[in-house]
C-alpha cells in the first residue's frame, strides 16, 4: 500500500467588504500613494468593521463556505487547527470558537502562533494527523484581524496590514497526490524586530502599557526585509534540493505577502519566473497567516491535478519555512 498523504481537498478565503486604500491613508499619516506602491507593492487592504467581531468571525466564514463547497456536515470534521496573532482572546483558543460558530462539535481544536508562518506550521502539523493514518477530517484555518494590533499613527507599519481569512481541507490521499515535504524553521534571534509587546505574562496589560502603545505590532522593517528574502529563498532552493526539483518542474510558487519586492527577490533568486508566482498582495496587504491560503483560493481554477506547489513563508520570530505539494 502506498504511503498516506495529507491531501488539500478543498480551499476557501474570506475577506471583510471595506476596503482601506492607500489615498485613504494618506489622510490619516504621512505618507503617499506612490512611496507605499513602490516600497511594497500594495494598493489596498481589506479591514474588518462592526461592534464584537474578531478572527473567529472570519475564519467561520471562510469554514462555511469551505464545508459547503466540499460537500462535508461539520460533524465530520475531527480536527481543528488555528493558525493566527490575533486570536479573539488569550484563551479560549480561536479555533474552538471557529468550531462553535460553525457547528464543528466533535473536533478537538488549538491554536498555532508563528506570526506569517502559522499557515505553514499547522498545515503541516495537520499533515502529520492525517499520515499518522488516525484522522480523515482535518481543517486548517489562517485567520487574522489585524487591524486589532495596527497602530494608525505609526507610518511604518499601518500601511502593510489588512484583516483576512482562509481556510483548508485536509484529508488522505494514496494517489501520489498531496503535501510531500515540509522544511520549518525558527529563530528567536528576530524578537527584538517584530513584535507585539505587551498583553502577555511578560508585560500584562496596564494603563502604563497601554499609554506606552505596546499593543500594538512593533516591526524594524530593514532587518526583516533582509531575513525575509535570504530565508524564504534559502529554504525553498534546499526543499527543491532535496526533493530533487528543478526551477521548470514547478507548476506555482506560493509565497506569503508581506512585500512585493520580497516577492520578486526570492523568485529571482530561485529562479522563476514572476508568472509562476501567485501575487496578491496589491489587494489584500500582509493578512498574516491568511495570505497563502487567500492566494490559494484565487488560483484554485487555475490548479491541475499533480501540479507541484512551492508554499514558502516568512515572519516574526523568526519563523520561516517551505512546503512541497503536488495539488490534488
Ligand atoms: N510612507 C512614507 N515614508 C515612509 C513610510 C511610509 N508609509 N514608512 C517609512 N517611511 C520612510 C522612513 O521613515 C524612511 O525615511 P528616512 O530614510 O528619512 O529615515 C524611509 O521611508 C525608508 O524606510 P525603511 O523602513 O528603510 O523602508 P523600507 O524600504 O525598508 O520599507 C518596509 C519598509 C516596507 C516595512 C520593508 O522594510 C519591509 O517590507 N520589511 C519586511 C516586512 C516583512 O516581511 N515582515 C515579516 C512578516 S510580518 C509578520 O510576521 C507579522
Amino acid at each position: 500500500m502506498s504511503k498516506i498523504r495529507a491531501a488539500i481537498t478543498g480551499v476557501q478565503g474570506w475577506v471583510p467588504d471595506f476596503v482601506l486604500t492607500n489615498a485613504e491613508l494618506e489622510k490619516m499619516v504621512d505618507t503617499n500613494d506612490e512611496w507605499i506602491v513602490t516600497r511594497t507593492g500594495i494598493r489596498e487592504r481589506r479591514i474588518l468593521k462592526g461592534e464584537g467581531l474578531a478572527s473567529s468571525d472570519m475564519g467561520a466564514e471562510a469554514v462555511k463556505g469551505l464545508l459547503k463547497k466540499t460537500g462535508t456536515h461539520p460533524e465530520e470534521i475531527e480536527l481543528v487547527i488555528c493558525a493566527t496573532v490575533t486570536p479573539d482572546m488569550m484563551f479560549p483558543d480561536t479555533a474552538n470558537l471557529i468550531a462553535f460558530k460553525t457547528g464543528m462539535s466533535n473536533a478537538f481544536t488549538f491554536d498555532l502562533s508563528a506570526a506569517c508562518s502559522g499557515f505553514l506550521f499547522a498545515l503541516t502539523t495537520g499533515a502529520k494527523f492525517i499520515e499518522s493514518g488516525a484522522y480523515k477530517k482535518v481543517l486548517v484555518v489562517g485567520t487574522d484581524k489585524m487591524s486589532s494590533i495596527v497602530d494608525y499613527t505609526d507610518r511604518a507599519t499601518c500601511i502593510l496590514f489588512g484583516d483576512g481569512a482562509g481556510a483548508v481541507l485536509l484529508e488522505p490521499a494514496e494517489d501520489g497526490t498531496g503535501i510531500m515535504d515540509s522544511i520549518l524553521k525558527s529563530d528567536g534571534i528576530g524578537a527584538v524586530n517584530l513584535y507585539q509587546r505587551a498583553g502577555g505574562s511578560f508585560r500584562p496589560a496596564t494603563h502604563e502599557t497601554v499609554d506606552a502603545k505596546e499593543h500594538f505590532i512593533y516591526q524594524n522593517g530593514r532587518p526583516v526585509f533582509k531575513a525575509a528574502v535570504s530565508g524564504m529563498a534559502g529554504v525553498v532552493k534546499e526543499v527543491m534540493a532535496k526533493n530533487k526539483l528543478a526551477a521548470e518542474d514547478v507548476a506555482w510558487v506560493v509565497p506569503h505577502q508581506a512585500n512585493l519586492r520580497i516577492i520578486e527577490s526570492v523568485a529571482h533568486m530561485a529562479d522563476f519566473p514572476l508568472e509562476k508566482v501567485m501575487i496578491n498582495i496589491h489587494k489584500y496587504g500582509n493578512t498574516t497567516a491568511a495570505t497563502i491560503p487567500l492566494c490559494l483560493w484565487e488560483w484554485e481554477n487555475q490548479l491541475k491535478k499533480g501540479d507541484n506547489l512551492i508554499l514558502t513563508s516568512f515572519g516574526g520570530g523568526y519563523t520561516w519555512g517551505a512546503i512541497w505539494m503536488k495539488w490534488s
